[in-house]
């Protein structure tokens, strides 16, 4: 099932990746047909020139085939929702994962209010949601620290809330943009996928975050 999840998750990943790399391409397939039809109308005949604009053309063309086909295999992102008790997904998603964060000085704390009403929604997309956070709050207590998941209730929703003490998020970043890393080795890919399964699900997400202080992330999802 691990294997399974992992799959999709790097499926849902390359898609987002081929959907970005695909608005780009479409923009410089676009501008050297202008460039191609310029030198017609201005009449240069320069058949270097002439050559090379006619490669790249023959070239963009070709990725922009092969995103295409790359996109046809990256699964659909459909969910596969039902009724579910926040709690019991939160403790499935870290269970794995709990031996990794105590060998880390990472000490866990679930604060779940009791009898909170069920959520429709899709379990492994939103187990992605929670390993994503807390893969995030870990990392961001590289000496150990506190990783606390709380969950209530509020005007009809159910919050769940992922929070560390560690070196808080940096001020003038766009947390959410694509690509947009502050780590060795990250590939800023986190947070919008978790953003992205969020508002497949009519949710939302932000973050506080105090520097030096730690950052707590919000997932609000309506109940049944
Ligand atoms: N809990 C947090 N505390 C501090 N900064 C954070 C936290 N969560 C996210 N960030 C900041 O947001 C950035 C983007 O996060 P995101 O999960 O999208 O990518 P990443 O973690 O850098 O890479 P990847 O998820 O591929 O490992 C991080 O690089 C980090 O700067
Ligand atoms: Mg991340």
């Amino acid at each position: 099932m691990q294997e399974t999840e992992r799959l999709a998750f790097l499926g849902t990943r390359a898609a987002v990746f081929a959907h970005e790399v695909g608005n780009p391409i479409a923009g410089i397939l676009l501008s050297l047909k202008c460039v191609e039809s310029q030198f017609k109308k201005q009449e240069v005949n320069d058949p270097s020139l002439i050559s090379m604009i006619r490669g790249a053309i023959g070239e963009i063309d070709r990725l922009g085939s092969l995103l295409k086909e790359f996109r046809s295999l990256a699964p659909e992102q459909t969910l596969d929702l039902e009724c579910t008790d926040l709690v019991k997904i939160a403790e499935e998603a870290l269970a794995l994962e709990m031996i990794a964060y105590r060998a880390a000085g990472i000490t866990v704390k679930f604060a779940f209010e009791d009898a909170l009403p069920l959520v429709r929604l899709d379990t492994a997309k939103i187990k992605q949601v929670i390993l994503n956070l807390c893969k995030n709050a870990v990392e961001a207590m590289p000496n150990g620290g506190c990783l606390t998941l709380k969950g209530y209730r509020t005007r009809g929703m159910v919050v769940l809330e992922i929070s560390d003490d560690g070196v808080g998020v940096p001020d003038d970043v766009n947390i959410f943009e694509l690509f947009k890393t502050t780590k060795r080795g990250g590939t800023g890919l986190g947070l919008p996928l978790v953003q992205q399964i969020v508002s497949a699900h009519n949710g939302t997400i932000d973050y506080r975050s105090e520097p030096g202080r730690g950052a707590t992330f919000k997932v609000s999802l309506a109940h049944v």
